[in-house]
């Protein structure tokens, strides 16, 4: 088993095994005080092909288990949903000394960390990861939250799980176009700071070595966790691709996932580098041309007003001003402050 340590305000691990999950019961309890009633946070899809057998080991530990999942899919992740989360949580009767486990991708994982920072003020809460992109980023760092018809994520809390079990073994059921959103996510930390990562999925040959493409992300994300748990500093760096990622992904009435859209919002960055010369055409070209290799987008059909429209209410503004992430070489990327005022400069020199 792999343990990696995040070091954040209350630190706590994250364990990535094959087959883990027949043992998540005894590994949870050895993070908590004693095994009282667990609430099973999930989704449909994932309730299907995974809720039994986690409800199982999660019985055999000692826990008194009840399982609730949301329809599938990021068009959930909204406070409706939310609210019947914490409704499920109070009709169980959940207590202060109880658990909620978030099993499944990004979105239950999401969700359910920000009912447990909720309800009763905060209950003790764990992760269990069924998506690459959850294993690899949104499980890890406490980042909890719900989108609103205005914007992705736009309301949450900071809530750092107690522990997070990662079973590489679910990722054999996750569709391919799921799993190559967690690809992107991961090429991000290729680009972020590991080159060597970078190259694995540049010369095609990372599918036999997920264990430790997740060891290596889990790693990065922990670090940049631990040195700016609020996200106030370096921790943005996390947002390569994000800020007109998320905007592809809006503007797509979300159509267009996640990591999929993350993966054009890179490509934009790095164009947006070059042009301003912050970096050598020859990383546009591999961040381009590894991404289509790969099987992501690196375009979208968004004018640069659409996505100016939708960026403009991004939770990355801060006052005035919007950060960018931008790549100055593979391995290496800067905070750049704009103007809004610029902004509409940026995203024309971003799309091309
Ligand atoms: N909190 C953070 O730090 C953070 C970071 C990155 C992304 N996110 C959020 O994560 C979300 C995207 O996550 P996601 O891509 O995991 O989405 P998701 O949770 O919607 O999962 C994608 C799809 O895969 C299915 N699925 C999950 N596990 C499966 C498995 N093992 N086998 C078969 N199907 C499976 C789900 O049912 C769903 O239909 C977004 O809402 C994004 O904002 C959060
Ligand atoms: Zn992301």
């Amino acid at each position: 088993m792999k343990t990696i340590p995040v070091k954040a305000g209350k630190p706590y691990e994250v364990l990535v095994e094959n087959g883990l999950m027949d043992r998540a019961g005894e590994l949870l309890l050895s993070a908590l005080d004693k095994p009282g009633k667990l609430a099973i946070l999930t989704d449909d899809t994932v309730d299907g092909l995974y809720g039994s057998r986690v409800q199982q080991s999660m019985e055999k530990a000692g826990f008194q288990v009840c399982r609730y999942g949301i329809p599938h899919g990021e068009g959930s992740k909204n406070l409706t949903e939310w609210g019947k989360m914490l409704s499920f949580l109070a009709q169980h009767h959940l207590t202060r000394t109880d658990c909620v486990l978030a099993l499944g991708g990004g979105v239950p994982g999401d969700m359910a960390g920000f009912a447990a920072a909720s309800y009763l003020r905060g209950i003790a809460f764990a992760q269990m990861p069924t998506t690459l992109l959850a294993m690899v980023d949104s499980s890890v760092g406490g980042k909890t939250g719900v989108n609103l018809p205005e914007g992705k994520n736009l309301v949450g809390a900071f809530y750092q799980p107690r522990i997070v079990l990662c079973d590489p073994e679910t990722l054999k059921t996750l569709p391919r176009e799921t799993l190559l959103d967690g690809v992107a996510e991961s090429v991000k930390y290729g680009v972020l700071g590991d080159l060597p990562l970078f190259e694995l999925f540049e010369r095609g040959q990372w599918e036999n070595e997920v264990e430790m493409i997740l060891e290596r992300c889990i790693a990065a994300k922990a670090k940049l966790v631990e040195e700016d748990e609020r996200d106030t500093g370096s921790r943005q760096l996390l947002n390569l691709g994000h800020t007109l990622g998320h905007a592809i992904e809006k503007c797509s009435g979300y159509s267009i996932s996640h990591g999929h859209a993350v993966a054009v919002g890179m490509v934009y960055a790095a164009r947006l580098s070059w042009r301003r010369g912050l970096c050598g055409e020859s990383v546009l070209v591999r961040m381009t041309e590894t991404l289509q290799r790969l099987g992501l987008p690196v375009s979208a059909p968004f004018s640069a007003d659409e996505l100016l429209a939708v960026a403009l209410s991004d939770k990355k503004r801060a006052g005035d001003s919007i950060t960018f992430v931008l790549p100055q070489e593979i391995g290496k990327c800067t905070l750049s402050q704009t103007a809004i005022a610029n902004l509409p400069d940026m995203v024309r020199m971003a799309i091309g």
